[in-house]
């Protein structure tokens, strides 16, 4: 054990098992640990790296700004947040911009504010019905909405207004639908859940019933939005436009920011019912502003299209050699292998002794989330290493 680790583990609340690696630097894709050890990272900082770590671009925009101004309150004006909104409007086909600081609570004020939709709309319905092998983060009330029982049990009782019903499975979610029900929430591919994708048509039927019910739906892109599937958002992919859209991770490239956005009919926050010390902070503004405009200017989600189809398909000739790997799936650089047996573990580790990070979602599954400015020698650097360990472990 590395001095570091024998640190954290006496100062360190035990909620994580680490791989044993302490990295202290990262460039591009590539993460160096302490002992001066090189990796190909394909775990990202679990999808958030979307440029890579230490972009150009993102890390003089945040040395600018935090040379000129890094926290005000919200109740002045302040340009990063007003710029940063602008162009995700401009971008999506929401309408209005709240920005915080993290996935769980974008999904939070979300989820406030279909309730008060609910209040005012639809004689004060406050339920959300989600899926079941969803995560929507670790806050009690996105606990309640992750529809998996190992991040539920251990907090019962849970609050109050969020029924799970099976994924992918639209006569759930009308037989779950009552007068109470305000919403539906749904990630447009399930990520933490082992990268599950419904059928193509699914996010339609129930944008439909939601419509038809007057009711709102939530999609939470935080882990599939900002180019990850290969278009902006994975809804575009699906022909659906939510009322209600959250986003985190890649929007700010490392730095810590989350947002929902809503449809104009959606907006009906007053002043003084949702608020956040941080959220908006001209520094994290300034990383998300340039992280989601290089995006744009450089077409990152078209790159992510041509990469991801390149890397499913050298995926796919693995499982054509290994009878082992059961199923290839997922979109754009959000991929994952799954095996017949328990091996995830022991091809991390593979992995990991030959310099490439991956994350293993289920004991049977990998997941890869590369950053998106990855090219095919990188996923050819990825697939060899993924080759040869797959070859002495199976
Ligand atoms: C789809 C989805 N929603 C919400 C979250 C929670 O985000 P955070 O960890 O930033 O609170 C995650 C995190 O993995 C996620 O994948």
């Amino acid at each position: 054990m590395s001095k570091w680790q024998e640190l954290e583990s006496k100062y360190f609340m035990h909620t994580v098992d680490r791989v044993p690696v302490t990295i202290v630097r990262g460039e591009g894709a590539r993460v160096w640990d302490d002992s001066g050890r090189e990796y190909l990272d394909f775990v990202a900082g679990w999808a958030v790296n979307s440029l890579g770590h230490c972009h150009p671009v993102v890390a003089q925009a945040v040395a600018e700004q935090a040379r000129t101004l890094i926290q005000t309150s919200n109740q002045f004006y302040t340009i990063p947040q007003i710029q940063l909104a602008e162009l995700l409007v401009q971008n999506s086909c929401l309408d209005k911009v709240f920005l915080g600081n993290s996935g769980a609570e974008a999904n939070e004020g979300a989820v406030k504010l279909a309730r008060r939709y609910g209040e005012r709309n639809l004689n004060g319905a406050y339920e959300v019905i989600s899926a079941t092998g969803s995560f929507h983060g670790r806050t009690l009330s996105m606990v309640a909405a992750t529809g998996q029982a190992k991040h539920q049990q251990p907090y019962y009782p849970l609050p109050a207004g969020f029924v799970n019903v099976g994924f992918n499975d639209i006569e759930a979610i009308k037989a779950a639908t009552t007068d109470k029900t305000c919403a539906v929430m749904l990630e447009p591919i399930q990520g933490e859940g082992g990268v599950n994708l419904p059928d193509d048509n699914y996010l339609k039927m129930v944008k439909e019933w939601c419509d038809r019910k007057g009711m709102l739906l939530i999609l939470d892109e935080i882990q599939t939005g900002i180019g990850r599937t290969g278009t902006l958002f994975a809804c575009e992919q699906y022909g659906v436009e939510p009322d209600i859209m959250t986003l985190a991770k890649g929007l700010g490239s490392g730095v810590p920011i989350g947002a929902f956005m809503a449809k104009d009919k959606a907006s009906v926050f007053v002043p003084g019912e949702h608020g956040s010390t941080f959220g908006g902070n001209p520094l994290t503004c300034a990383a998300a502003y340039a992280t989601l405009k290089f995006m744009l200017d450089n077409d990152i989600a078209g790159k992510v299209r041509e990469v991801g189809q390149y890397f499913k398909n050298r995926l796919e000739g693995l499982k054509q050699k290994y009878p082992s790997i059961t199923e290839v799936r997922g979109r754009g650089l959000l991929l994952a292998v799954e095996f017949d047996s328990d091996i995830g573990g022991a091809l991390l580790n593979a992995c990991l002794e030959n310099g490439l990070l991956v994350n293993r979602i289920r004991p049977n599954a990998l997941r890869f989330m590369p950053p998106l400015i990855i090219g095919n020698d990188e996923v050819d650097e990825a697939t060899g290493i993924l080759d040869k360990v797959l070859a002495s472990v199976v």
